[in-house]
C-alpha cells in the first residue's frame, strides 16, 4: 500500500508548512562527515520532493560542530529556485557575518529555556544568552533578513528534569520582542506529551504569543512525536518541523535523538487529507539514497515500510 486512505478530521488546518531540518539538524549528528556534495545533492533531493523550506546548515563554531564546519562552501554549491527558503542556523555576530557574506535571506536563532544547556550549547546563561542574540537579531533585520528563534528544552531538560512552563515563555517571549517572526518549541530530547503541548501553547497566547507564531520541534526518542504534531495541529499549530528520514539530534544534549521523521508526517497529513505539497515516493528515495550515503538504515517507519 503506497498512499494511506483519505478521511478529513475536524478541527484541523487545510494546509501545513513543512520546515524540513533534515540537512542541519540530521546532518549535524552524524559521526561522519558528509561530502559537501552530497549534502548538496540531497538538498536538491528534498526540494524536488516538493519542500519549500530546507534549513541548510549553521553558522555556529567550526569546532563545535565539525560536521556543518563547510557551510559556507554548502550555500556555493546550492542553486535553489527563489521560491524555496534555505534559512540556517545562526548563534552570533560572528556567525551572522558568515550567513551575510553566504547571501542568506533567513536565519534562526537557537535559545535554550535552561541553564544547563545554555551552558553546554552556547557556553552562555539563561540570561546572558540574549546578549549575544539582540545584536545579531538586530543587524539581521536591519539587513532585511526574517528570523526564527527556537527555545529548546521546551518540555524537559536532561540534566534539571522537568522545565518550568514559565521559565520556557520567557524565553520565548523575549525572541518574540526582538524581533523574530516565528518561535519554533523545541523537545530537544524528544520528551513531552500532549498535555504539555497544549499547555505550553495556551501559555504562549496568554502571554501574547498567538498560535499564528508559533511552530512545533519533535524529537522521537520516547515515541510521542506524531501524537504531539497532532495536538499541536489540533491547538492551530501550521508549521511544523521534521526531518527527512527522521534524521537528527543535538550533540550537546544528552539522550536526542532523531527528529519526526518528515515521511511518517506527510503519511498521517496525506490521510487527514492536509496539504503539504510534498510527494511521499519522491521523499522517500531522497531519504533512502542518504541513508545509502551514510551507510545505514533510515530510522523512519514509513520509508521502512514504502522502501521494503
Ligand atoms: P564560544 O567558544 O563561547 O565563542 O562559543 P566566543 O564568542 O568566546 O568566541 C571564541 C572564538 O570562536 C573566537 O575566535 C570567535 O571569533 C570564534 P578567536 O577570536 O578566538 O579566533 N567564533 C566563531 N567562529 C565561527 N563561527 C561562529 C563563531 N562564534 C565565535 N559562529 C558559540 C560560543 C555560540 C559560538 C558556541 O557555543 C557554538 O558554536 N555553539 C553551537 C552549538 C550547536 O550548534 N548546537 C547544535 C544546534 S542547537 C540544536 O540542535 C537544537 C535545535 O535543533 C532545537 C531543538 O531541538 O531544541 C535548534
Ligand atoms: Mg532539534
Amino acid at each position: 500500500m503506497r498512499k494511506p486512505q483519505l478521511v478529513r478530521a475536524d478541527g484541523l488546518p487545510d494546509r501545513v508548512t513543512i520546515y524540513e531540518v533534515g540537512p542541519r539538524d540530521g546532518l549535524q549528528n552524524e559521526s561522519a562527515i558528509v561530502d559537501v556534495a552530497v549534502k548538496a545533492e540531497f538538498i536538491r533531493r528534498l526540494v524536488d520532493a516538493g519542500l519549500t523550506t530546507v534549513e541548510t546548515t549553521s553558522f555556529v563554531h567550526p569546532k563545535w560542530v565539525p560536521q556543518l564546519a563547510d557551510a559556507a562552501e554548502l550555500l556555493a554549491a546550492l542553486e535553489l529556485p527563489d521560491a524555496v527558503r534555505a534559512p540556517v542556523l545562526v548563534p552570533n555576530e560572528r556567525g551572522l557575518d558568515r550567513a551575510l557574506a553566504a547571501n542568506v535571506r533567513e536565519i534562526a536563532i537557537f535559545a535554550s529555556a535552561t541553564e544547563t544547556f545554555a551552558a553546554k550549547n552556547l557556553n552562555s546563561t539563561l540570561d546572558d544568552q540574549f546578549a549575544m542574540f539582540t545584536p545579531t537579531i538586530q543587524r539581521a533585520l536591519s539587513a532585511g533578513l526574517a528570523v526564527r528563534g527556537y527555545v529548546s528544552m521546551c518540555y524537559g531538560d536532561p540534566w534539571e528534569g522537568d522545565v518550568p512552563i514559565d521559565q520556557v515563555v520567557k524565553v520565548g517571549a523575549r525572541l518574540v520582542e526582538l524581533g523574530c517572526h516565528e518561535l519554533s518549541l523545541g523537545d530537544t530530547i524528544g520528551v513531552a506529551t500532549p498535555g504539555q503541548v497544549t499547555a505550553l501553547i495556551e501559555a504562549f497566547a496568554a502571554a501574547g504569543v498567538g498560535v499564528g507564531k508559533l511552530a512545533v520541534h519533535f524529537h522521537d526518542t520516547y515515541g510521542q512525536a506524531l501524537a504531539n504534531t497532532l495536538t499541536a495541529l489540533r491547538a492551530g499549530v501550521t508549521t511544523v518541523d521534521s526531518s527527512a528520514g527522521g534524521l537528527g539530534g543535538c550533540p550537546y544534549a544528552e539522550s536526542a535523538t532523531g527528529n519526526l521523521a518528515t515521511e511518517d508526517l506527510i503519511w498521517q497529513l496525506d490521510g487527514l487529507g492536509i496539504e503539504t505539497g510534498v510527494d511521499l515516493d519522491r521523499l522517500v528515495a531522497a531519504s533512502v539514497w542518504m541513508a545509502g550515503q551514510l551507510g545505514k538504515p533510515p530510522v523512519s517507519r514509513v520509508v521502512q515500510a514504502l522502501a521494503g
